[in-house]
């Protein structure tokens, strides 16, 4: 079926945002458990949290629209939690793994901004200014979500990289942990 509307492509996006969402309410408890930083770990819940509403919003939405949001499968969101997953699986010292973790969620909230920011632009065109609006709450909430990953970043990449250099004249802890690892 060709889709020659604004509409018909606002609603598939609408879709994979649904997708995406789902995926990431999944995601989001194992990174929480991997995660050490007391501050980190409750972001991250306080982000399921969110993203529990983010799909309530868009359920709102498609019972405005009279559709369903299912049917779609958000790859771009399969591959961030598939490369989430391995970040996860990787053996990372805890602020190491931390900076990873959040590596990880920021991709992932670039990627949602990009797509919240068009449906919201695609639901202002099309006059659905109810549904833009939904649509800005959640993009706002992504955006402060980027923003506190940044700031928590600023000390837990400082504590990652200070692993470098523990034990003063002692050689990289992460040789130190190959030699445990060997003996
Ligand atoms: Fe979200």
């Amino acid at each position: 079926m060709t889709k020659n509307s604004l509409r018909e492509l606002y609603i598939e996006e609408l879709k994979d945002l649904f997708s995406a969402e789902n995926q990431l309410t999944k995601a989001l408890p194992k990174m929480t458990k991997a995660a050490s930083s007391d501050e980190l770990r409750q972001g991250f819940e306080r982000h399921l949290e969110q993203t529990r509403g983010h799909v309530e919003r868009l359920q709102q939405i498609f019972e405005m629209l009279g559709e369903k949001g299912t049917g779609k499968k958000c790859l771009g969101m399969e591959g961030l939690v598939k490369e989430g997953a391995e970040t996860i699986g990787d053996d990372f010292e805890d602020a190491v793994m931390d900076a990873a973790l959040i590596s990880a969620a920021q991709r992932v909230e670039h990627y949602e901004i990009a797509g919240y920011g068009t449906v919201m632009a695609y639901a202002e065109l099309l006059g659905e200014s109810e549904q833009a609006s939904l649509l800005r709450e959640t993009l706002q909430e992504e955006k402060e979500t980027n923003e506190k990953l940044t700031e928590l970043a600023k000390a837990i990449n400082v504590e990652a990289q200070q692993g470098d250099f523990e034990g003063g004249e002692e050689e990289p802890r992460k040789e130190r942990r190959k030699t445990r690892k060997a003996a």
